[in-house]
């Protein structure tokens, strides 16, 4: 699918991973939707990027929220054809604290309610509004790039809400990438390794660089343009659909 000229959302697009993949869907000429909470730097990011991108306060979890984006994104673009879903949280805690307390439900809940609910709450309003694209001369109305964690698959010690929230995302992406065929619109998923995003950037350098030298080749963090490289060819490359991709120089996480 041609991203020149495309009406893009990119969730999470204030921080990290999200905030390159808007700088590069608007480099190649999309037209760029920043869905973001109001504390991110998501206001500033859109108008660094400049030309026509907006940025739309959004709690991704949020129905009217996530539905005023798509209808803005219409309203600026004339449509959506790209979703990128970026926005996430973090948790770590043990499920049997060391003074034998149980995992805080509530925190549980957070984590599936922002990654998992979160991206699907993106994902089924903005598809119901590339449904409404004209097909380009392939037939493609629209492409959704969704983002889960090698935590999906080796989910270390503490990781019980988080590795549930990116396995949800990794298990659905088939089923809505079957869902959405007959609309023409495709869903991929990528699950990022070690990145050198705010999330990382708070650890000390020396921690950072030992947590580079953890992945196989090459033995550094990954820098958050080499996601956005993915998500963009995922974006172009109309045969790649229902599948999740490890972006991760052969990184295995072991349990701690
Ligand atoms: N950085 C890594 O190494 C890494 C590895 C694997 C997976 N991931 C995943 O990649 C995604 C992006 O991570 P990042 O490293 O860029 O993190 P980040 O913290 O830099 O960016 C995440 C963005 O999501 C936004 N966000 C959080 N909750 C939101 C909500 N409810 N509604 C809207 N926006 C919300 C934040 O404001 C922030 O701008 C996350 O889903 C994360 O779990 C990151």
């Amino acid at each position: 699918m041609d991203i020149h000229g495309a009406g893009a959302i990119i969730t999470g697009g204030g921080s990290g991973l999200g905030e390159a993949t808007a700088r590069a869907l608007a480099k190649r000429g999309a037209r760029v939707a920043i869905a973001d909470l109001a504390r991110s730097r998501g206001a500033e990011i859109a108008a660094e990027i400049g030309g026509d991108a907006i940025f739309v306060e959004t709690d991704v979890t949020d129905e009217p929220q996530m539905t005023a984006v798509v209808d803005g994104a219409v309203q600026a673009f004339g449509g959506v054809h790209i979703l990128v879903n970026c926005a996430g949280i973090g948790s770590a805690s043990r499920t049997v604290g060391k003074n034998n307390e149980p995992f805080d439900l509530g925190l549980f809940t957070k984590t599936v309610q922002v990654n998992l609910i979160g991206t699907f709450n993106a994902i089924r309003l903005a598809a119901s509004r590339m449904a409404d694209n004209e097909p380009n001369a392939g037939g493609e109305r629209g492409a959704i790039v969704n983002t889960a964690s090698v935590a999906a698959f080796e989910g270390q010690i503490g990781q019980a809400a988080y590795s549930a929230s990116k396995g949800g995302v990794v298990g659905m992406t088939l089923p809505i990438a079957r869902d959405l065929a007959r609309h023409g619109i495709r869903c991929c998923t990528i699950a990022p390794g070690l990145f050198e995003t705010p999330m990382l950037m708070g650890l000390p350098d020396e921690a950072r660089k030992a947590l580079g030298a953890t992945v196989p080749f090459p033995p550094r963090l990954g820098n958050p343009t080499e996601y956005a490289q993915l998500a963009c060819q995922i974006v172009e490359n109309p045969m790649l659909n229902g599948e999740t991709i490890r972006l991760d120089g052969a990184i295995r996480m072991p349990p701690r």
